[in-house]
């Protein structure tokens, strides 16, 4: 049986449900993973997504009352991504195989609204995700590395070159500063995403403002400036629920100040702010090998490939 589940509303039972579904999965990945608490899940589902994505809408596959499968969509009110909805399909493993993925698939569109695109981000390479994605006909648009640092020691943050200042806070931009900080997350737009559908110009200083009213968790931002101007940007964000874990977000170096190590001078100033971090994780394009080669330079190693698949949604099979 297949219905939608409204999170917010769900028993602790479903909660949990989903939460097995959610870590099973995890698990196949191990020993690279660590394995995240319930609470972990819970905020994540509760929460926008860094890309300001509305929190997950479910559909879910029950076997005697109990979930053993789930669809997550997520949709985004930034009219750049009215076209595109996140989509993550789970089976617990003992199901598969047996049609749960792909009904789950075509249930989840009774969660959206309008949407014309599909893509789902977390498609582990060789895993059954990638089998699945082709079966139904997803096209693969990036594939993504997802690295870890453990902060044993603090990088040299280096000599800021004539013209440069670092401005840095944690938590909400001041008021000063917030009109470059969104222009610097949108002038991601820039970085090597292979073919995604994703916008990544949608902030807002409102759209800002609103995240920061809703963070669970602290945010640090570096910001470069060159003369006063915009010349670069990189945030951090806490997690909400293992606070000595963090996530390197974005990172941009505005074009005309590139190839002078200014990303990793961000970077490494911003590793001497993240008090109380000792893990943080971070994901890169695969094909963006400068920004991989300035995190290796960092300390941070490797743990695993993912890709993001897309596929129309009017190019659904019923
Ligand atoms: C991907 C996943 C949801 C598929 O669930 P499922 O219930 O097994 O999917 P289905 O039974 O509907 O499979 C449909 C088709 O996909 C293909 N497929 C699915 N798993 C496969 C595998 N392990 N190897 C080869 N082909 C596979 C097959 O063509 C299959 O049809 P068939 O069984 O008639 O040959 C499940 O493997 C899973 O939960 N994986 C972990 C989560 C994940 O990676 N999700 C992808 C991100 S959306």
């Amino acid at each position: 049986m297949i219905e939608e589940l409204d999170f917010a509303s769900a028993s602790p039972e479903d909660r949990h449900g989903l939460y097995e579904v959610a870590s099973a999965w995890a698990a196949e990945d191990e020993p690279n993973r660590d394995p995240a608490p319930v609470e972990a899940y819970i905020a994540m589902w509760e929460s926008r997504n860094d890309l300001g994505f509305e929190p997950a809408r479910f559909v879910v596959a029950r076997e005697n009352g109990k979930i053993v499968g789930y669809a997550q969509a997520e949709i985004s009110k930034a009219e750049a991504n009215a076209h595109l909805a996140l989509v993550t399909v789970v089976v617990l493993p003992r199901y598969r195989r047996r049609g749960i993925g792909t009904a789950l698939l075509h249930a989840a569109q009774s969660l959206l609204n309008g949407q014309t695109v599909i893509e789902s981000w977390s498609v582990g390479e060789g895993d059954p995700g990638e089998h699945f994605a082709a079966a139904r006909g997803f096209r693969t648009v990036t594939s993504m590395t997802r690295q870890r640092l453990r902060l044993t020691e603090l990088p040299e943050v280096g000599e800021l070159p004539d013209g440069y200042e670092l401005v840095t806070w944690k938590g909400a931009a001041p008021e000063e500063f917030v009109g470059a900080y969104v222009e610097g997350l949108n002038s991601l737009a820039d970085a090597p995403f292979g073919e995604t559908a994703l916008d990544h110009a949608h902030n807002t200083v409102e759209s800002i403002r609103e995240e920061e009213a809703e963070a669970l968790s602290d945010r640090w931002v570096v910001l470069l400036l060159h003369k006063g101007e915009l010349a670069g940007v990189t945030v951090v964000e806490r997690n909400s629920v293992k606070p000595d874990i963090a996530e390197q977000q974005h990172t941009v170096v505005l074009p005309a100040h590139r190839g002078k190590g200014l990303g990793r001078l961000i970077k490494s100033h911003m590793l001497h702010e993240l008090d109380g971090v000792e893990t943080i994780y971070t994901r890169t394009s695969s094909e963006n090998e400068h920004m991989l080669r300035v995190n290796h330079s960092l300390g941070y190693t490797d743990l695993y490939t993912y890709m993001a698949v897309q596929k129309k949604i009017a190019d659904l099979q019923p």
